[in-house]
């Protein structure tokens, strides 16, 4: 431990930091997951527990997370480590960083498969291949793609090599200015597709469909699902949000930053959920479609509008960005963690790592298509079982204790220091984080997991071995040195 480098790096200025983490929370969870999981699980009752768990859980735990960085200095695994010696807890507290490390590189294994798809989307919308294109001759389109194996993995390839390689140069040195240029582009193509859907003639449906609450489509499920995607779309719960904390200064104000992310984040979200729905219900299509539904829409949107051949070129270069700048965020707590902790220099290490990635992302691919009725954690495919197993286990799991660790073990005095609230607002945090963060997340873990099958029953099972484990390991041996 003697020779360990914490994090040196820093962000140029509190809006570089901003701007970095709403380009790590904007992306494929936005543009993407959110309609179609919020299409699957039947609309209005399912957005509105996504808006709670972001307002009551995803900001308390996007602050801290952001503040456990600054403090803790270091990668998530380092991090934590550094501040249970700190603050006179277990150094397993260590492993709350090791379950983000693995997390963020599981979730880049198939995230950059997806982002494949936006390639070959823009690759195809510069060729002319969406012009006057019709709703039944999209979805066709999308289940060629899909059925091509090759062409998944040439094109998963190509974002795998990008991340690769962005991430080798360092973070900062043109990340930076993309996201700043790509962000106001990304929302303006988005206010004009926005234009676009009201003139649809199922904009109210579609509005309608995202905002009038039908409580009876709700299951325990779905609540899971929503809380889940509250963690993955704001990029928390991973220790994405901890590395870039830990670049960020003394001066900058954690509060301010969090609202910021959020709120551009969920802004993103709605306008491409209205956008997407609004396609859906003029054209009869399935709200419920799954993974192929901004796939399918919106060719038949810029197929249809005029300058459709721009738009369309632009808003799927964008879509890429958009998944870059997340991908690369989430490839960076491993890569710091092997800078750090085992002396593997960057460069090195993103290729060594971006190949294991890569590697598992092959089961994505085929989940699509060779695999599509091999089925692993219950009956979900191997990219279902993959998605499952991390936005809606292990990244609700690390927000749990993230929260715990704020509010439970850190000196009230440090939680100040990062934490630019004054009372009461600051104790209505603390007793978030200390109470409703924790309980909903355990509250919302069981009861799905009663209405599921045992496979799920059994990673519960050692899940919550594992936090019984952890929980009394950090009592007896709080105080130890580490
Ligand atoms: N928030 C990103 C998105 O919505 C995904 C992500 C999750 C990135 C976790 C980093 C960490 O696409």
């Amino acid at each position: 431990m003697g020779q360990l480098k914490l994090s040196t790096d820093a962000w140029s200025s509190q809006t570089v930091f901003i701007l970095a983490a709403v380009g790590s929370a904007v992306g494929l969870g936005n543009l993407w997951k959110f309609p179609y999981i919020t299409g699957e699980n039947g609309g209005g009752a399912f957005v509105l527990v996504y808006l709670a768990c972001v307002l009551l859980i995803g900001i308390p735990v996007l602050m801290s997370e952001i503040a456990l960085g600054r403090a803790g200095k270091a990668n998530p695994v380092q991090a934590m480590s550094n501040l249970a010696r700190e603050n006179g807890a277990s150094r397993l507290w260590a492993l709350l960083g090791l379950n983000g490390v693995l997390a963020g590189a599981l979730i880049l294994s198939f995230y950059t498969v997806i982002a494949g798809w936006a390639v070959s989307y823009f690759v195809q919308s510069i060729s002319g291949a969406f012009v006057d294109i019709t709703a039944s001759e999209a979805g066709t389109h999308f289940e060629g793609l899909m059925a091509s194996p090759y062409e998944l993995l040439f094109w998963h390839t190509v974002v795998s090599l990008a991340t690769i390689y962005i991430v080798s140069k360092g973070v900062k040195q043109g990340l930076e200015k993309a996201i700043s240029l790509m962000l106001p582009a990304l929302l303006l193509i988005l206010l004009v597709l926005l234009g676009y859907a009201t003139t649809t003639g199922a904009f109210g449906q579609s509005f309608n469909f995202l905002f009038a609450a039908d409580f009876s489509k709700l299951t325990w499920e779905s609540v899971l699902i929503a809380m889940g995607h509250a963690f993955f779309t704001l990029s928390i719960g991973l220790g994405t949000m901890m590395v870039y904390g830990s670049y960020l200064s003394k001066k900058g104000s954690i509060v301010k930053a969090s609202l910021w992310i959020a709120f551009a984040d969920t802004a993103i979200a709605l306008i491409a959920g209205l956008v997407i729905f609004s396609i859906v219900f003029a054209n009869g299509l399935e709200a419920g479609s799954g993974p192929g539904l901004l796939f399918e829409t919106l060719p038949v949107a810029f197929g249809q509008m005029a300058g459709g051949w721009f738009f369309g070129t632009l808003f799927f270069a964008l879509v890429v960005m958009a998944a870059l700048s997340s991908a690369i965020s989430l490839i960076e707590p491993v890569v710091s963690w092997f800078d750090q902790n085992w002396g593997i220099k960057r460069e090195k290490a993103v290729w060594i790592l971006g190949g294991i990635i890569w590697t598992l992302g092959v089961g994505t691919v085929l989940s699509f298509n060779a695999w599509q009725d091999v089925h692993f954690l219950g009956e979900r495919t191997f990219f279902g079982s993959v998605d499952y197993l991390t936005s809606y286990i292990m990244l609700p799991l690390g927000g749990l204790l993230m929260a715990v660790f704020m509010a439970w073990v850190m000196k009230k005095d440090q939680v100040q220091a990062q934490i630019d609230l004054k009372a009461p607002w600051i104790n209505w945090l603390l007793l978030d984080l200390k109470w409703l963060a924790p309980v909903a997340v355990l509250v919302v873990f069981s009861s799905s997991l009663v209405e599921s099958d045992s496979v799920i029953w059994m990673i519960a099972l050692s899940l919550s071995v594992y936090a019984i484990y952890v929980w009394n390991a950090l009592k007896k041996e709080g105080g130890e040195k580490i």
